[in-house]
């Protein structure tokens, strides 16, 4: 252990920090990853501090330039890290104060590690959620393209993972793409959240010195200064917030996932994804196993694991700052990690999932899809909805034991279960007819579908 370890607060201490202690309490080695958010924040901090009157231009510039060459320094890979100087924040100051001497121990007047940290991870997690949200952005772009390409091509639809009613690949795609919108929202929301300053409330009851809070916001772009420096150095909600976005998303993704294995499984055939993006079996030699999807989908787990991980954080802490704090970070950080990566793989993989059509239409034929079709035009001849129902129900169970679809059966055969089908019913028994009926918005018709991606590629356009 060196005398180095308590030199910040030493003045008040009769031994050093015990060096098994300083290890554990230290957050070096996880928070160094917001030295470019420090190294801005202080950089405002400081120019804030000469307009005031508190620094000279001289003390400003000294404190600048000496910060750039630490970022440098960072940058490639010569900055020594020290445990026993605890965080990110105490060693770039005293990397700074090594540099240019006195003047770097005046960067920290007016402020403390408290308003410091909820300041750089703020900065932190907005240029996180900007990265993020293109990559959002980029995914759902691809599944728009392709919906539009595959807006005639017909599918099952399933509730209960049974066949349903037919519908189209596109509407699919676009079904995932309504529930990114609306995660994109969420994310674009929770940033108006962060993107305030808690800078100037000090350790937790402000300062004496004469700060102008305002133009340190505007400096690194925060909307406004927070109002009450208590809650700014405690407050951790924005980093919940985010978490439970995220765990939104990576429940989105989840299913998505889901589908995706399913789908490229040789019981169900709908499609097939690029090699690349699958990885072979070391015994089975047939094996194509779709590695994103199912990582995403285990990868989701730890992203809600994170957002608990916080809330308990949390949920004891009397005002205002508490060492506890510290805590948020790695869940904070892995939370980003992992989201944006899950993000990136589907982004990359999207564009090139390839439809296995005829399968998809044999699929939708298999499985009687049509068979509400058969009982609104039932509806349509004059038989109440419940009556068509069960005539429909008996065709369905003639098909089966006959091993025919309802559009494979002749008209004889159909008006064994109700004499008012007649010629016409040919019409709504195909698929197409079928998917062409839902022509409304919200429907599965194919010009539906089309009109449906443009406005979401509008949507997009207006980022
Ligand atoms: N490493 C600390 C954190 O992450 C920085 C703030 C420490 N403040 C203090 N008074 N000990 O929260």
């Amino acid at each position: 252990m060196t005398d180095q370890t308590n030199a910040s607060w030493g003045g008040r201490f009769s031994e050093p920090t015990d060096a098994f202690v300083a290890r554990y309490t230290a957050s070096v080695s996880f928070d160094q990853r917001m030295y470019r958010q420090d190294i801005q924040g202080s950089i405002a901090h400081a120019k804030m501090l000469c307009k005031v009157g508190v620094l000279s231009e001289t003390e400003r510039d000294d404190i600048i330039r000496g910060l750039e060459e630490v970022r440098i320094e960072i940058e490639r890979g010569d900055f020594n890290w020290s445990v026993e100087l605890e965080d990110v924040h105490m060693n770039i100051e005293a990397a700074l104060t090594q540099k240019i001497g006195i003047t770097g121990k005046k960067l920290h007047t007016g402020r403390s590690r408290n308003d410091q940290v909820a300041t750089d991870i703020r900065l932190y997690l907005r240029d996180e959620i900007d990265v993020i949200a293109s990559e959002l952005t980029r995914l759902q772009q691809g599944l728009i393209d392709l919906a539009e390409q595959e807006a005639d091509t017909i599918m099952p639809g399933f509730t209960h993972l049974q066949t349903a009613q037919p519908v189209t690949f596109g509407h699919h795609l676009l079904a995932w793409n309504e529930m990114l919108q609306r995660d994109y929202s969420r994310l674009m929301d929770c940033r108006k959240r962060i993107n305030i300053l808690p800078l100037g409330a000090a350790a937790l009851a402000g300062t004496t010195y004469p700060i102008d809070r305002h133009y340190t916001a505007e400096l690194l772009g925060f909307e406004r200064p927070t109002e009450n420096s208590l809650d700014s150095v405690s407050d951790r909600d924005f980093a919940i917030e985010f978490t439970s976005v995220a765990a939104l998303i990576m429940m989105h993704m989840s299913r998505f996932s889901e589908e995706l294995v399913l789908w490229a499984s040789a019981q169900f055939q709908f499609i097939d994804l690029p090699d690349r993006f699958c990885t072979g079996s070391s015994i089975m030699p047939q094996k194509k196993n779709p590695d994103v999807p199912e990582l995403v989908r285990g990868k989701t787990g730890r992203v809600y694991g994170h957002m608990i991980s916080l809330l308990t954080l949390m949920k004891s802490q009397p005002l205002a700052y508490n060492k506890d704090n510290q805590e948020d970070k790695e869940p904070l950080f892995d939370t980003v990690d992992t989201l944006r990566d899950s993000l990136r793989a589907f982004a990359d993989m999207a564009p090139h999932l390839q439809a296995k059509k005829d399968c998809m239409y044999e699929a939708a034929k298999r499985g009687f899809s049509t068979a509400t079709d058969l009982a609104d035009y039932v509806v349509r001849k004059g038989i109440p909805f419940r009556d068509a129902h069960e005539i429909v129900g008996k065709a369905v169970a003639y098909g089966i034991e006959s091993g025919k679809d309802l559009s494979d059966m002749t008209l004889q055969e159909l008006q064994q279960f109700s004499e008012q089908i007649s010629d016409d019913v040919f019409e709504v028994l195909t698929l197409e007819g079928s998917v062409a009926a839902r022509d409304h918005i919200g429907g599965t018709a194919p010009n539906q579908v089309r009109a449906a991606a443009g406005r979401a590629k509008a949507l997009l356009a207006e980022r």
